[in-house]
């Protein structure tokens, strides 16, 4: 693996060997020393031009917890506030010679184009409504410790597909892992064309929400919204809030975060037994260290004659003692 842009790159065997990665760290995690050498002497930038508190703190504490250098940019308080081009931007971070780059941009597209400029391996933390892998690895993550195998399982992604990179990397995870992926979501919000490219399903109401093994609920991403596209908020509540009324005692819920508390969930299923939502997050520790491993050590690295050896040797023994 080169880059993270989309899991469109990824192939089933190259999700299974994260989650192997992954299991690895989250082992690494139950230790009382939970930082571990693998990547010392290596530097990653953060580059966030979005708000974040998930993806960001998860990448940042993972750089850390693999011994790398973390050089962390906000686009506010930096000098994209005074004007200065992405390109640019990269051009100025790229004098550290980073080995990654993790950035979140609100165009669609923008981390292929950072790929372009750059030799360092790159992380689409979320670009636009476009894509969002690391947010689907560790969802995938956390359904396989919970269900095992995805395969044959029905996943209901409920909400604002539409303006949703969550929706288009997640529904493209799960049904390479072999779930049966169903949108459901007022008709403005689902996009019938994505659909049909993602191989989903798409149903308008939750009358058949019991056949769901795994209810993902999205959030209404109203900063993202130029027009209205429900009535009211009321409305989308009464159709399609998640709660503990439609929520099945053997159904799973998912939500990426931020919650909108009140809207597409319920108060009382957030804290559900079988809510996954703080599973997720502490799975995206993880996840993101294996996504960072597997650029870094493992394999096809950008710089392929340094550090060859090196390399060869994390890969035989990713982990190895704390740092
Ligand atoms: C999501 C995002 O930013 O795409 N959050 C996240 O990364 N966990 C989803 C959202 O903002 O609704």
């Amino acid at each position: 693996m080169r880059h993270l842009l989309s899991i469109a790159d990824l192939d089933r065997d190259e999700i299974e060997r994260i989650m192997e990665l992954a299991d690895s760290f989250a082992e690494v995690g139950r230790r009382d020393i939970k930082k571990v050498p693998t990547l010392r002497g290596r530097t990653v930038v953060s580059l966030f031009y979005e708000s974040s508190t998930r993806t960001s703190s998860s990448f940042e504490l993972a750089v850390k917890r693999l011994s790398a250098d973390l050089v962390s940019v906000k686009a506010a308080g930096s000098s994209v506030d005074k004007g200065e081009s992405l390109r640019d931007t990269i051009a100025t971070l790229s004098a550290y010679e980073p080995e990654a780059i993790v950035i979140r941009s609100p165009h669609a597209g923008a981390a292929q184009l950072v790929a372009q400029w750059t030799d360092a391996a790159v992380v689409n933390a979320g670009d636009g409504k476009h894509e969002h892998p690391s947010q689907a690895l560790l969802d995938v993550y956390t359904l396989r410790e919970r269900l095992g195998a995805l395969d044959g399982k029905q996943v209901w992604i409920v909400g604002d597909v539409l303006h949703s990179r969550v929706a288009r990397s997640t529904a493209q995870a799960f049904t390479k892992m072999g779930a049966a992926v169903t949108l459901c979501g007022p008709p403005p919000l689902i996009p019938r064309a994505a659909a049909e490219a993602l191989g989903c399903a798409v149903t308008y109401d939750l009358s058949g929400l019991g056949e769901a093994d795994v209810v993902y609920a999205l959030r209404m991403q109203r900063e993202r919204m130029a027009e209205s596209f429900v009535p009211s908020l009321r409305e989308y509540v009464a159709n399609y809030q998640i709660n503990e009324r439609r929520l099945g005692a053997r159904q799973l819920l998912m939500h990426p975060g931020p919650v909108n508390r009140g809207v597409e969930l319920s108060d009382d299923v957030i804290e559900h037994p079988n809510s996954l939502i703080t599973q997720q997050v502490r799975n995206g520790l993880f996840v993101r260290m294996a996504i960072l491993y597997e650029l870094l050590a493992g394999g096809e690295r950008p710089r392929g004659a340094r550090e060859q050896g090196a390399a060869e040797a994390a890969v035989s023994q990713p982990i190895g003692e704390p740092a």
